[in-house]
């Protein structure tokens, strides 16, 4: 078992990078599809590959080249938040649950021979595969269990851009983007991407070629 500087990591839904902030000097290809989220990705992370696109094809067309994966397709639609929040008091209309997120956890269980964590909040509803392990705010799904510990409760609902730039440790600013805060909201907090990271990224064969 061990971790190596030369294994491929795929970050799928990068967003600027929360869950990736610790992982230091890692071979790290990044998907997203929004133009400035990814340029501002790529400005903190000038070694990783970042390539836009939509990530749910592009983890289909190449988890096989990957020594391990996250991902962290968009919560909105399962959000708690929304539901509770938005559509009772604000009036925004309900959408359709994206199960896109299932389809990733199906797909990466029954096909991915490498490890791989999904992440996501906690749902709205009973969450239609059971989360493997849960930390602060998210659930995750992987083929590997990880440890339980404690960190603070990020208090998102109500943080301002400067809390959410010092908790991310991301200063946007010079940064011109639209909803920044939201931009920032949607990080997880790079000390428990650290800890997944440390636990789930274990290889399993120690003879691979690049280690
Ligand atoms: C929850 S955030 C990811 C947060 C990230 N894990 C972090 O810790 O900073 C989801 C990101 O996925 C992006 N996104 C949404 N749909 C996408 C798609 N189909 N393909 C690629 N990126 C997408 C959004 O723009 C957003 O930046």
């Amino acid at each position: 078992m061990l971790r190596c500087k030369h294994m491929k990591i795929l970050n799928c839904y990068s967003g600027l990078g929360g869950n990736r902030k610790k992982w230091g000097d890692v071979d790290v290809t990044a998907i997203e599809n929004n133009e400035e989220i990814a340029k501002i990705y790529q400005d903190f992370f000038p070694k990783d590959k970042v390539i836009i696109t939509d990530a749910h094809q592009y983890l289909l067309e190449h988890y096989k080249e990957f020594d391990f994966i996250w991902s962290s397709p968009p919560c909105q639609s399962h959000s708690s938040f929304r539901k509770n929040i938005c559509v009772r008091y604000r009036g925004t209309e309900p959408v359709y649950p994206d199960l896109r997120l299932y389809e990733e956890i199906l797909f990466l269980k029954y096909h991915a021979k490498c490890n791989w964590v999904v992440e996501n909040v906690k749902p709205y509803y009973e969450p239609l595969i059971k989360p493997d392990f849960i930390l602060q705010r998210h659930y995750f799904w992987s083929n590997k269990q990880v440890k339980e510990k404690e960190f603070k409760t990020d208090l998102i609902r109500k943080a301002q851009i400067p809390d959410l730039q010092k908790k991310y440790g991301f200063d946007l600013s010079g940064v011109v983007i639209s909803d920044k805060r939201q931009v920032l909201r949607n990080c997880v907090l790079p000390e428990l991407g650290l800890h997944i990271f440390t636990e789930a990224s274990i290889i399993k064969n120690p003879q691979r070629e690049r280690c």
